[in-house]
């Protein structure tokens, strides 16, 4: 297949789950949907096939006493496409728990293993978005989880959800139930609205700015990443803004999670992109602040 795409001059796309790409037009290449699946367990490392359902890992990983993906929970998409924006929810991420990935290059065809480190990782971010774009496809990735449970609860909304739920000391599997019921509540569902979750990515501020915007802006919540760094909700700039259920065509700021554009029926990219595009100026007119696009643009 790939030596067809070479001798054709065919470009390449690996397509995963699709939760996170947005096709701007008609892709003129060939589509790959790979199809490697199957778990391997060795010890506490767990190697998948990149074409394993990622909520579907979760749970079974969960089944099989390993833990430490449960604040990753019903994250839609398939377990390869997880490395390429670091997925992450409820206070995790998935560098914390990878360890390497097995990509074949498309121009050669050659078997390619990444570390951690060669990944590149950052907030919703790899080698895989801009170096590499384009460049390999996943076939497998290996974490290390752990026998040994240690809660992950510095979200309030899934402590609050732990506590409706009953008394007691929460299990691993508690953990995946209530952020399973947090994002069914907060997140519009990919199946039923098609949307590639969030748009933007939350914004990043310096202590002093930070200071300095809450002179203005009292209530803006705020979440320290490192010593000195701290993000600030996308979603709160874009409500604050005025724009949660601002609409073009059938694309629509989401009411129930402003960070999410939703498609209402029949969107164009055209729409997509141009309230994008609107959220992103009245976002910078208010605040100052220019949003970045989260997913990926074809
Ligand atoms: N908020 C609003 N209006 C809204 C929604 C939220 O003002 O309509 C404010 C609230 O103050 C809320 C805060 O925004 O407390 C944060 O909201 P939330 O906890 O839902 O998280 P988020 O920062 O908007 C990030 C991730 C999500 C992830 C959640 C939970 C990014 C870009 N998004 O959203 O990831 O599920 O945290 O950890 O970092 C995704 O990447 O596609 C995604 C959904």
């Amino acid at each position: 297949m790939l030596a067809f795409a070479r001798e054709e001059k065919l470009r390449i796309l690996v397509l995963g789950g699709g939760s996170n790409i947005v096709f701007t037009k008609n892709f003129d290449g060939l589509v790959l949907m790979l199809d490697f699946r199957g778990v391997q367990v060795d010890g506490q490392k767990v190697t998948v096939g990149a074409g394993e359902n990622w909520h579907w890992l979760v749970r079974h990983t969960l089944q099989r006493g390993l833990f430490g993906l449960e604040n990753l929970s019903l994250i839609p998409g398939l377990a390869g496409a997880a490395p390429i924006q670091n997925i992450g929810a409820y206070g995790q991420e998935l560098d914390q728990v990878f360890v390497e990935l097995e990509a074949t290059d498309l121009s050669t065809g050659e078997e390619i293993n990444f570390t951690s480190s060669d990944c590149c990782f950052g907030y919703r971010h790899s080698i895989f978005k801009d170096e590499l774009k384009d460049r390999m496809a996943i076939t497998h990735i290996t974490l290390r989880l752990c026998s040994d449970f240690t809660p992950i609860l510095n979200y309030q909304d899934v402590v609050n959800e732990l506590e409706s739920l009953g008394e007691g000391i929460p299990t691993a599997t508690d953990i995946s139930d209530a952020v399973i019921a947090v994002r069914k509540r907060k997140l519009p569902n990919p199946d039923k609205q098609g949307n590639v979750g969030s748009f933007f990515k939350n914004p990043e501020m310096q202590s002093q700015k930070l200071e300095k915007f809450k002179q203005r802006w009292p209530d803006v919540p705020s979440r320290q990443l490192q010593s000195g760094v701290h993000k600030i909700p996308a979603a709160w700039l874009i409500e604050k803004a005025g724009m949660k259920g601002m609409s073009i065509g059938d694309a629509a700021v989401s009411t129930l999670h402003a960070l999410v554009i939703v498609n209402r029926g029949n969107a164009s990219s055209g729409d997509v992109l141009g309230l994008g595009a609107r959220v992103e100026k009245q976002v910078l007119a208010e605040f100052g602040i220019r949003l970045e696009i989260e997913p990926v643009f074809y």
